[in-house]
């Protein structure tokens, strides 16, 4: 048989995943071991044999569907176009049932006003990208929706739990998920997980777990609790590509959509806020492949932005560039795949900022991000706190987006790129706001 257009390689040791009739669930690489080359398992597409888009539907799955995995693995299977497309309507349509309403096409244009106030000139400005009104309230549904899709096409009878380790939007994201495909979701908390968010993940269904800290452990107790239901058979259901690499892909639906809605417009700059980095890595890696396969011209340089509470990201940034004083670049990249402890190590205080959403002790997708900037010639950044909650206000106020402080953190990145005059007046620069404020 002919091999599919989309497969699933590791890139940090180059493991393909079989076909799913051999492995079910391919979401991590079998070698992935803890402390040394970086095992995240990535999707490759053959730029010649997808249609980047196909129709004019405003669902980005039915849109942009293949790109995905999961159509491909559709076909393979002997599932007709249309009956992707349904299956696509059907799953959307129950998501509406829990949710209020499906995945659509997020709005993304200018900001005059934003522009205006950061002193841009009327050839430049600020693009925003406006996830606040997305199925559960932020852009984290887009990954796991990629997820399901795939689970729909591949399982027959057998559906086994879903499980995640989260309190925010990733949690409440997969809670309505899971509700829609009517499948037992296992969400590990921390003690301090806020209760109005507890609440609604119980109320849609969820079963939740609150984990405690073992002082003789080291590590997120979440995580751990994490991983031993994934050891139980529970599938990841989790936006770090790290733990399920498939979740990548519904996240660069973002990027698709934005790269449709651009036209020829070209962008100068993106600048993203980074948490687990499944973000950055979805965006940075669907505008270098649309790059590459010459629909968009020009290639924004990406910047990625952290608080001061956390920033491993710019850690591991800072170290791959002081190598590469010394080394070439792809000596530097390959020595960063193959030695990931040396660049990339969990963040040892515990810590704070009103962003608390990208306070993710370590940069799970870490080396696409690091790529993506260094391909660009972008940069890694760290913003201060009063600057997060000016950039906060500065954003709801100037385009009335109600977005939280964690989704206007790449606008504060901005604002600081601004100052630091690495973004100019005449240049273009888009940011992502994702995370209603609850
Ligand atoms: C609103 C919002 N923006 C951005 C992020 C960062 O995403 P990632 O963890 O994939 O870097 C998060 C993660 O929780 C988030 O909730
Ligand atoms: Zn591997």
């Amino acid at each position: 048989m002919k091999p599919t257009a989309s497969t699933l390689v590791c890139a940090g040791c180059g493991w393909t995943a079989p076909s799913p009739e051999e492995m079910r669930y391919p979401f991590r690489c079998p070698k992935a071991v803890r402390g040394e080359a970086d095992h995240v398992l990535t999707r490759k597409l053959d730029p010649f044999r997808v249609e980047f888009v196909r129709g004019d539907d405003p669902n980005p799955f039915i849109r942009h569907r293949q790109m995905l995995h999961s159509w491909h693995m559709a076909r393979r299977r002997g599932l007709t176009d249309e009956a992707y497309v349904d299956l696509v309507r059907r799953l959307d349509a129950a998501v509406a049932v829990v949710d209020g309403h499906g995945f659509r096409t997020t709005p993304f244009g200018r900001g005059d006003g934003l522009s205006d106030r950061l002193g841009f000139e009327s050839t430049g400005g600020v693009w925003v990208k406006d996830e606040t009104g997305n199925v559960a309230g932020s852009h984290k549904a887009r990954h796991l929706m990629g997820i399901l899709l795939y689970l729909e096409v591949v399982e027959r009878r057998e559906r086994p739990p879903l499980a995640i380790a989260s309190c925010g939007n990733a949690a409440l994201a997969a809670a309505v998920l899971a509700r829609a495909a009517e499948r037992p979701l296992r969400v590990f908390v921390p003690t301090d997980a806020e209760e109005v968010i507890v609440a609604r993940l119980v109320a849609l269904g969820a079963e939740v777990t609150v984990c405690h800290r073992d002082p003789l452990i080291p590590g997120d107790p979440c995580l751990h609790r994490f991983h031993s239901a994934r050891e139980n058979g529970a599938l990841p259901f989790c936006c770090q590509g790290s733990e399920n690499g498939l979740t990548i892909e519904g996240g660069e639906t973002l990027a698709d959509e934005m790269i449709t809605q651009l036209g020829p417009t070209g962008l100068d700059h993106v600048v993203i806020q980074v948490g687990g980095g499944a973000l950055a890595s979805a965006v940075i890696q669907a505008f270098r492949f649309a790059h590459r396969a010459g629909w968009v011209s020009q290639l924004p340089r990406f910047h990625t932005v952290q608080t001061q509470g956390a920033w491993p990201l710019k850690r591991a940034w800072d170290a791959v560039q002081e190598q590469l004083r010394v080394s070439g670049e792809v000596a530097v990249l390959e020595r960063a795949t193959k030695h990931r402890a040396e660049f990339m190590r969990p963040w040892e205080e515990t810590p704070h900022s009103v962003a608390h959403g990208i306070l993710d002790d370590e940069t799970y997708d870490w080396l696409a991000v690091v790529k993506g900037m260094q391909a660009s010639r972008g940069s890694a950044i760290v913003v201060d706190e009063a600057l997060l909650r000016e950039a906060n206000a500065l954003g709801r106020e100037a385009t009335g987006v109600p977005v939280c402080h964690t989704g206007s953190a790449g606008l504060a990145g901005l604002m600081q790129l601004r100052r630091d005059g690495v973004i100019k007046p005449a240049e273009r620069a888009a940011v992502i706001f994702s995370g209603v404020q609850r």
